[in-house]
């Protein structure tokens, strides 16, 4: 080969590895999900599921609590697959079946709803996965909280197992440890878990899901002593101990249930955060750094809440010609 040769095809090489290391640093390489990613194919879609989520939202504002939590419930187990829509089957338990999930997880409807006129409109385009993080940023819209563009992309999964939603899915009794770990599998940060925490300042709560705090902490101690008193001997009222209590709900922020605001992170400060893994996030210097800045900027968190949702919806995305688009949100194709 003469120098000349090798020289050119020395800097083509090098041109070519630039140009990978430009366009994976662009994300060109991965397949990414992107904003706007119906605008050719379904340019109605995103209009279509804000309706259906607004309609609901206005028959009851409990809705917009539902379907942020599914978002979430989906993403966690599976990554962001729908796989948390998929009905059970004789042969198979699914995840809306897990404890965590059945009988609290509501919204189905919405989805469904969004769904059949989708499927009328553009068949076979939309996929469930897509529907559920677009419903989810529609309900912080509905509940007074920052809007954000939904990158999309997302095709359904074809597994669905109970097992795994409660593997993956973070118990209301874990501590600030356990959380930051279970967020970190999913490839979020500490901080990430403490801003997505917030959405807590939404929908209701089943006594079931934090009765312990109140009337059976621990061996030596009956009442978790990080609950204010007061808020304590309120949540008794409302959710008495024993079997009758099973189906009460309560609001998780009692001051403003239904709005995407930053009381939640105040009611920490307060000792009146719900869970355990609420009240956690004050028991560490760290994560108590964070609580106490989010409850004095609510404009800061929530910027940083539409930035977290987007970070969680990409979790374990399928794309491109994996997956499937589900006719039928509730069963694969
Ligand atoms: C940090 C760990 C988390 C734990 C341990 C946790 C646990 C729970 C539990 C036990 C409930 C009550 C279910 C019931 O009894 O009805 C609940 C409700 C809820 N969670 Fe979480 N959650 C966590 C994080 C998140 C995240 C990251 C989001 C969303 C971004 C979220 C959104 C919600 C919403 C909106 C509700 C209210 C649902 C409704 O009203 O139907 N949670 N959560
Ligand atoms: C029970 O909880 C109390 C209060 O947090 C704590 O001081 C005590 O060590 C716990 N006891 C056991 C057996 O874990």
């Amino acid at each position: 080969m003469s120098p000349n040769r090798k020289c050119l095809q020395n800097s083509t090489t090098t041109t070519a590895l630039l140009l990978l290391v430009l366009l994976s640093l662009t994300g060109f390489l991965e397949a990414e999900l992107q904003r706007g990613f119906y605008m050719r194919s379904c340019p109605m879609a995103e209009y279509i599921i804000k309706d259906e989520v607004r309609q609901a939202f206005f028959s009851d504002w409990g809705y917009a609590a539902g379907l942020v939590r599914l978002h979430f419930h989906d993403c966690f187990v599976r990554g962001c697959d729908a796989s948390v829509l998929i009905d059970s089957t004789p042969g198979n338990t699914a995840e809306k079946d897990a404890a965590a999930n059945n009988p609290s997880l509501r919204g189905f409807d919405v989805i469904d709803n969004a769904k059949a006129r989708l499927e009328n409109m553009c068949p076979g385009v939309v996929s469930c996965a897509d529907i559920l993080a677009f419903a989810a940023r529609d309900s912080v819209e509905m509940t007074r909280g920052l809007g954000y563009d939904v990158p999309a992309g997302r095709r359904d999964g074809s597994i669905s197992r109970d097992s795994e939603a409660t593997m993956n899915l973070p118990p209301p009794f874990a501590d600030v440890e356990l959380l930051t770990k279970i967020f970190g599998s999913k490839g979020l940060t500490q901080e990430e878990m403490v801003i997505l925490s917030g959405a807590h300042t939404i929908g209701r709560a089943h006594c079931t899901s934090f009765s312990n705090r109140l009337y059976s902490f621990n061996t030596t101690t009956v009442q978790d002593p990080t609950i204010h008193p007061a808020y304590a001997a309120q949540l008794q009222r409302q959710c008495p101990s024993g079997k009758a209590g099973a189906n009460i709900v309560v609001p998780m922020d009692p001051i403003s249930p239904a709005v995407s605001d930053t009381a939640y992170y105040r009611n920490i400060l307060n000792n009146r955060g719900l869970f355990t893994s609420d009240q956690t996030l004050i028991s560490v210097a760290s994560t108590a750094d964070l609580v106490n800045q989010y409850a004095r900027d609510p404009r800061l968190w929530g910027r940083k809440f539409a930035d977290a949702m987007v970070a969680m919806g990409q979790v374990g995305v399928l794309t491109g010609d994996q997956g499937e688009i589900r006719g039928n949100c509730r069963v694969v194709n």
